[in-house]
């Protein structure tokens, strides 16, 4: 099926467009963005007037759990959920079970993502055997089946020479290495962001210094060995100050900010939701200000999920048992649009750091975060001026840990197209029978 998204506001950084017009899709390529274009055969019209039409959003940080963890997300369902999220390519973390550490693995998850995926999935490898910190995985091999980036998330890298000889290895693949920084022996036992609020709350809670002494040392290292380094889901105001200066150095250093670690203050923990326990935990306001300031001066490169389904099982229990991690996919644009509408970034921004943005961080084989003549067609459809409610029990990913239900919010995913195909279609009017997976 062609189509002619018509009279949408198209809005690509990369290209700086910014205006009404029309956009052809045919045979899974964007073909023709103009005024008043011409529909090609057997196409149809999607209306969208008063509509954005953005690339498809990229999200480099992404559980979908499968294999071995499927009772909190599957392949099927997560791409689902990221789809009706905007997200036409989503990054899948290691720390499945078995970890992702080898062909065999990366194969099966490649495999089952093109069965049953409703968007792109790109593995991310291990950087260590069984996530255990001790041993390089099978890179190479990995590389080979598909992985775009290698990161042990969940778990630090503790052993510096390790990480030294993770950098080096990764280097010789083009592979960018990702950080989850967190200083074990810091963080031991907290369960929250150390602050007024863990005295408050009378949980234990860890330093923001857990998280930036790791990236003070990664970037020494990354001056060592000039390898790609990315920091995930950063949250402290060091962090992002070192991180500053190492780009102002020209370190090839980037990094990614999660949704919730923008909007949400460690107060919220003292109210015992689980929902609202994470790693790296939710931090200060100070934290947030620097978190923003960085997001609109361009040291923060992307937004990422970190969508981290987990089950009743593991989160409905005391706080200090419960899992770390929230569902994210879901609910990221609207959380993304808010600091649009409060003037801290400008919608193009918005935009680029879900699409242009994280595009250019991993290794992707094929250009994705743009809307030019000749791309694959990976478009997300939005209505900026929806307001709807969140609630868990709406949302199609397995798992329901969100911190943010009940909360209202602007803006929402209508549509997403992932290579000319219809993934996502809010309104149920898109689809043809027997089109979209999703
Ligand atoms: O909160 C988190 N949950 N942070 C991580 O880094 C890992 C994730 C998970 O896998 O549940």
């Amino acid at each position: 099926m062609n189509y002619v998204l018509r009279d949408g506001r198209i809005i690509d950084p990369t290209s700086k467009r910014d205006e009404e017009a029309d956009l052809v899709i045919e045979n899974g390529r964007v073909t023709r963005i103009g005024r008043g274009l011409r529909a090609p055969a057997a196409s149809r019209e999607i209306h969208c007037k008063g509509l954005l039409v953005t690339p498809g959003f990229v999200d480099l940080h992404t559980h979908l759990r499968e294999p071995g963890q499927e009772y909190k997300e599957d392949i099927a369902s997560g791409t689902r959920a990221a789809a009706a999220g905007g997200f036409s390519t989503v990054c899948c973390m290691a720390n499945t079970t078995p970890v992702n550490d080898c062909r065999a693995v990366t194969d099966l998850i490649v495999r089952r993502a093109r069965e049953v995926g409703a968007t792109r999935v790109f593995p991310v490898g291990a950087i260590t055997k069984g996530l255990g910190g001790a041993e390089l995985a099978e890179m190479a091999e990995m590389r080979e089946a598909g992985i775009v980036a290698v990161s042990d998330d969940g778990l630090p890298v503790m052993n510096a020479e390790l990480m030294r000889r993770a950098l080096e290895y990764a280097r010789t693949f083009g592979l960018p290495v990702v950080q989850h920084c967190e200083d074990k022996h810091l963080a031991a036992g907290g369960v929250m962001n150390e602050s007024a609020s863990s005295t408050r709350a009378g949980l234990k809670g860890q330093p923001s210094a857990a998280e930036s002494v790791m990236v003070a040392r990664d970037l020494e290292l990354v001056a060592l060995t000039g390898a790609r380094y990315h920091v995930a889901h950063v949250s402290a105001a060091a962090s992002v100050r070192l991180l500053r200066e190492a780009r102002k150095r020209g370190l090839p250093v980037t990094c990614e900010v999660t949704p919730h670690h923008l909007t949400l203050t460690d107060v919220v923990c003292c109210g015992y939701d689980t929902a609202t326990k994470v790693a790296p935990p939710l931090r200060t306001q100070a934290d947030i200000d620097a978190l923003k300031e960085a997001l609109a001066d361009g040291t923060i490169d992307a937004v990422a999920t970190d969508h981290a389904p987990h089950s009743l099982v593991e989160k409905d229990v005391e706080f200090d048992l419960a899992a770390f991690g929230m569902v994210g996919l879901e609910t990221a644009l609207p959380l993304l649009l808010g600091l649009v509408e409060d003037k801290v970034i400008t919608l193009e921004r918005a935009v680029y750091l879900l699409t242009a943005g994280p595009a250019q961080i991993f290794a992707f084989p094929e250009a994705f975060g743009t809307l030019i003549e000749g791309v694959v067609a990976d478009v997300t459809i939005i209505d900026p001026a929806a307001r709807w409610t969140v609630q868990r029990e709406a949302l199609l990913s397995k798992s329901k840990n969100t911190p943010f239900h009940g909360r209202a919010v602007l803006g929402r995913v209508k549509a997403t197209l992932v290579g000319g195909r219809i993934a996502y279609d809010g309104s149920g009017e898109l689809a043809q029978p027997g089109e979209g997976k999703g």
